[in-house]
C-alpha cells in the first residue's frame, strides 16, 4: 500500500488541527510561559485518534522545538531512560533551538508493577530543564495522583462526526475519489470520535477503486466483525493467562454459540500436542453441558460457566504457545448445520403436499418416507405421482435423487 494517509494528511500546523482550537491555544499557553511556571508540565487527555500527539509535534514545529519522544514503558528500566533523557533533560543545549520532551501514552504504565515508572516521570518532571508533556487516554487513575499533582490537564475531545465528514471530504477531493454522500457521512458516524480510524477506513475502502459507496460500507462492517473475532482467538490460544482469556468474547458480536463453533474449528490447528488438546477440548465438552442445562432450566447463571471454560478452560489447557502463525477459518459446521435445515424444510414442504392429496398429516408422511421414496423409483410412476400431487420439478429430482 502507497503512503498511510494518516501520515500524509497529518497536520503539520497547528491551524490544520481540528476541532481541538481550546486545547491547542492551553498547548501554546503552557509552552510560552514555561519555566515560569507553577505546573511544570502538561497532561494532553482524551479519546484515540483525535490529535494529541499530533498536535505536540505541529506545535513544536511552529515554536521550533526539537521533540524528545520516550515511551512511557522507557521508564520500566531506569538506566535506559537515564541514557535517553538524563543529561538531554538537565541542562539546556548549547546551540539552537530548544526541546521538548513528549512522553507518549502513559496509560502504558500499569499498576503496582510500574510504580517505579511513574516516580521515574516525576523525578524527571522536577529536574527537567525543558517541558514535558504526557499524552493520556484515561490521566484519573490512582496510580497517576502524583502527575497529576504536577501537570496541568489539557482536555482532547471527541470529534464530532460533522468534522470528521468535512476531513475526509477533503481528502476525497485531493485524492480524487468520488464518494456517494451518504456513504461517507455513515463512515464518518461510524468511527465514533476517532479520525484516525475514520481516515484509515476510507484509504482502506476507496483507494483502489477511487470510489466510496454504500457497498464499501457493508464490506468494511464484515471486515471489522471477522478481525475482532480473530483478535479474540489470539487471546484465547496465543496467551495462557485465564484473566485475559476470560474478556476475549466481550467484544464480538457473534452470540456465544458461533463463537464457540470458531473456537472448536480453529482449536486442532493451534494445540498440536495430544494432552493439550484433549484438555481443551474436554474444557468445551464441559461448556456444551452447561448450555444443555440452561436450555433445559433455564439456568442462565451457567452462563459464565459456558463462557469461563471456553476462554480461560481453553486457554489454560496448553502446555505451551504455539508461536507459528495460524491462519484462523470461519467454522464450516454452521453451513452444515444450514443445509441440513435447509434439506428438512425442502421434505416438510413436499410432505405438505402429499398430506394434502392423500388426506393424512404431514406428520404421517414424514413417517411413511422411505414407502414414498420407493413409489418415486419407477420414472413413469414417479412422473404421475407428481401430477397427481402438484410436485414441481425440483420437488421431484429430490425425490427421485
Ligand atoms: N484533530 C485532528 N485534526 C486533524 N487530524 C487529526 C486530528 N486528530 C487525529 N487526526 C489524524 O489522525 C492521526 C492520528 O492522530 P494522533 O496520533 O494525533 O491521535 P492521538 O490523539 O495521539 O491518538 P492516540 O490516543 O491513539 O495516541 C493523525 O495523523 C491525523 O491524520
Ligand atoms: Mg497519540
Amino acid at each position: 500500500m502507497a503512503i498511510p494517509w494518516i501520515r500524509k494528511y497529518c497536520p503539520k500546523e497547528p491551524h490544520e488541527i481540528v476541532g481541538q482550537e481550546q486545547a491547542v491555544k492551553d498547548i501554546r499557553s503552557y509552552l510560552d510561559a514555561f519555566p515560569g511556571i507553577r505546573k511544570k508540565a502538561l497532561i494532553l487527555y482524551g479519546p484515540p485518534g483525535t490529535g494529541k500527539t499530533s498536535s505536540v509535534y505541529a506545535l513544536a514545529k511552529e515554536l521550533d522545538y526539537e521533540v524528545l519522544e520516550v515511551n512511557a514503558s522507557d521508564f520500566r528500566n531506569k538506566q535506559q531512560i537515564q541514557e535517553k533523557l538524563g543529561v538531554a533533560s538537565q541542562q539546556k543545549s548549547l546551540f539552537g533551538g530548544s526541546k521538548l520532551i513528549l512522553v507518549d501514552e502513559i496509560d502504558g504504565l500499569s499498576g503496582n508493577k510500574d510504580r517505579g515508572g511513574v516516580a521515574a516521570i516525576s523525578k524527571m518532571i522536577e529536574g527537567s530543564a525543558f517541558p514535558v508533556i504526557m499524552t493520556a487516554g484515561n490521566p484519573w487513575g490512582n496510580k497517576f495522583s502524583s502527575l497529576r499533582r504536577k501537570a496541568g490537564l489539557v482536555q482532547f475531545l471527541e470529534l464530532d462526526h460533522n468534522r470528521i465528514f468535512g476531513v475526509l471530504r477533503d481528502i476525497c477531493s485531493k485524492e480524487g475519489i468520488r464518494f456517494e454522500e451518504h456513504a461517507l457521512k455513515a463512515l464518518a458516524r461510524r468511527a465514533g470520535g476517532d479520525l484516525r480510524a475514520a481516515v484509515n477506513d476510507l484509504q482502506l475502502l476507496a483507494s483502489d477503486k477511487g470510489l466510496l459507496d454504500r457497498q464499501s460500507l457493508d464490506e468494511l462492517g464484515d471486515r471489522n466483525r471477522i478481525e475482532t473475532m480473530l483478535s479474540a482467538l489470539v487471546k484465547i490460544f496465543k496467551n495462557s493467562d485465564p484473566l485475559i482469556a476470560v474478556h476475549a468474547l466481550d467484544s464480538v458480536e457473534e452470540n456465544l454459540d458461533e463463537s464457540i463453533l470458531w473456537i472448536d474449528e480453529n482449536l486442532p490447528k493451534e494445540y498440536k500436542d495430544p494432552g493439550s488438546l484433549a484438555r481443551a477440548y474436554d474444557c468445551l465438552s464441559r461448556a456444551d453441558v452447561f448450555r444443555r442445562r440452561i436450555r433445559r432450566w433455564q439456568h442462565w447463571r451457567f452462563l459464565v460457566y459456558v463462557n469461563a471454560l471456553v476462554t480461560a478452560g481453553v486457554a489454560v489447557s496448553k502446555n505451551e504457545r504455539n508461536r507459528d502463525y495460524v491462519k484462523y477459518t470461519p467454522t464450516k459446521r454452521i453451513l452444515k448445520l444450514w443445509r441440513a435445515k435447509m434439506k428438512y424444510q425442502k421434505r416438510k414442504a413436499i410432505a405438505l403436499k402429499i398430506a394434502e392429496s392423500t388426506h393424512s398429516s404431514s406428520r404421517r408422511v414424514m413417517k411413511d418416507w422411505f414407502f414414498y421414496k420407493e413409489m418415486f423409483r419407477e420414472k413413469d410412476t414417479a412422473q404421475h405421482l407428481a401430477d397427481e400431487w402438484d410436485l414441481d420439478k425440483d420437488e421431484l429430482r429430490w425425490l427421485t435423487g
